[in-house]
């Protein structure tokens, strides 16, 4: 049945209000990035709407994220891709600026989201059809290890004809049975594989990388003949390479790579960190022809261009680019005219406070201390941060990050495993507490002397 690609992936229709509050779950404060960005998905789908000629007239609004290190720019933009299940790259700009690298490889960028987008929509269709692949793949072994015994009877009534029964279809239940409960992994089997994606998929498991999926498939399943090997292996390992190839069998390739190019082009978000460190500042000091070589290569792709990846041609028009930088040393107007064009949304991101660490320490769905909680679990320890703690720790985070250096949110990485270390080292052989309450107490003791030997808290915290 020929469908149209674009019918086959819509883009979610997330209203900006529904966006901020999936991203409210995450990402503490900072809500006009939040804005910003709910905005510029809202208007993919808007835009989706929008009948044709029209449509194509319509580009998106990049936007650069301004902010200090570690306030969340970074991670806005990642939630925001996976809940519009939209492919996702992150590249630093300041990579880009090494010779050799200037020109041709800025292209590469869409070359890579087209890889991941492709990666993205195998791997849905392969799980689609991964339940059916097993079973066909256990099939397949058990015909192996019991063939079936097949007798031919008489018809019971006239319009039956003759018909075929398996004799052996109990004893075949029997063994059925014991595959699908992993009884008989350790068994050994031989059979016929096909011989080159075998060996690849020894390295790169069932479902190896795309590249290789397809090269294999076109080297080896349509020029050559199907070249096939007899290999001895354990039926653990032999379903794994059966199900894959029953995988691929189920799956149309062709069919991926066309959703997958029309989802790069239409829903990629490309991550440009560091714009700032390529900006600016090449007049006063002398001509810097890297740092705005950069920025001209990248404007054919930010502006739309189509670029030639393994897959065919991809369009980098609709791409969402969303680029950040703290801007220190340079403002966004450092940027070549052409460019600031082509990012025409600016969005300031706050430091964070205090009492946003309190908040992004508990209130997130993978809060810090959450996780660490759900850590100590596993070895049946309940941990619980008490109020005074929780104040305390973004305390000396504040202060830490005052002194020191302002790392913003990740400050509280290092304070943390700094905090539990004794607890994480010492459960469960040498503590034996099943709960163990963190108080204000404990995370002075811990730190407080830490925190005031700066010299020790740039190492330590
Ligand atoms: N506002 C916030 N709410 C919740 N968590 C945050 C917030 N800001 C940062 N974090 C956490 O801090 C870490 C670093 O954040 P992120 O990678 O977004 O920083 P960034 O702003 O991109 O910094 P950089 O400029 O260094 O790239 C992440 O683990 C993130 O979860
Ligand atoms: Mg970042």
């Amino acid at each position: 049945m020929p469908k149209k690609i674009e019918n086959e992936f819509q883009i979610k229709s997330l209203t900006p209000t529904q966006i901020v509050q999936e991203l409210n779950k995450h990402i503490i404060g900072q809500d006009a990035a939040k804005r910003a960005v709910s905005i510029a998905l809202r208007n993919r789908w808007r835009r989706q709407q929008v009948q044709h000629g029209l449509r194509e007239e319509i580009l998106p609004n990049n936007i650069i994220l301004i902010g200090p290190t570690g306030v969340g720019k970074t991670e806005i933009a990642r939630r925001l891709a996976k809940l519009a299940n939209a492919p996702f790259l992150k590249v630093e700009a300041s990579k880009y600026t090494e010779v050799g690298y200037v020109g041709r490889d800025v292209e590469s960028m869409v070359r890579e989201i087209t890889d991941i987008s492709v990666n993205m929509v195998k791997s849905e269709k392969m799980e689609l059809v991964q339940a059916k692949a097993i079973n066909l793949a256990d099939e397949k072994i058990l015909d192996m290890l019991i063939p079936p015994i097949k007798k031919s009877v008489k018809p019971d009534s006239v319009e039956n004809g003759e018909q075929l029964v398996e004799t052996n279809e109990s004893t075949r239940e029997k063994f059925r049975v014991k595959l699908k409960n992993s009884e008989l992994d350790e068994k050994m089997i031989e059979f016929d594989v096909t011989a080159e994606p075998t060996a690849m998929m020894q390295v790169f498991g069932p479902f190896g990388p795309d590249d290789l999926g397809i090269n294999v498939q076109e080297l080896f399943g349509n020029v050559l003949p199907k070249k096939k090997k007899k290999r001895k292996m354990p039926i653990k390992e032999a379903r794994n390479i059966i199900t894959h190839e029953e995988s691929q069998k189920l799956i149309d390739m062709d069919g991926i790579i066309k959703e997958a190019i029309y989802r790069a082009e239409n829903s990629g978000i490309i991550f440009i960190d560091e714009i700032d460190k390529i900006a600016g500042e090449s007049s006063k000091h002398g001509p810097d022809v890297s740092r705005e070589g950069v920025q001209r290569d990248l404007l054919p792709i930010v502006e739309g261009s189509t670029v030639n990846t393994k897959y065919g041609p991809v369009r980098s028009d609709h791409i969402l680019f969303i680029a950040s930088g703290a801007f220190h040393s340079s403002k966004p107007s450092d940027l070549i005219p052409e460019l600031q064009g082509r990012f025409p949304i600016r969005v300031e991101l706050q430091s964070l406070t205090e009492d946003d660490f309190i908040k992004i320490l508990t209130l997130p769905e993978n809060a810090l201390l959450k996780q660490y909680a759900a850590l100590l679990k596993s070895d049946n320890v309940e941990v619980e941060f008490d109020e005074t703690s929780i104040k305390e720790i973004a305390k000396v985070a504040t202060e830490v990050n005052e002194q020191v250096e302002n790392i913003g949110a990740r400050r509280l990485h290092t304070i943390l495993t700094t905090l539990l270390e004794d607890i994480l080292f010492g459960v469960p052989d040498q503590i034996k507490e099943k709960k163990i309450v963190i108080n204000k107490k404990l995370v002075e003791d811990k730190l407080t002397s830490i925190v005031k030997n700066r010299d020790l808290s740039k190492y330590i915290l």
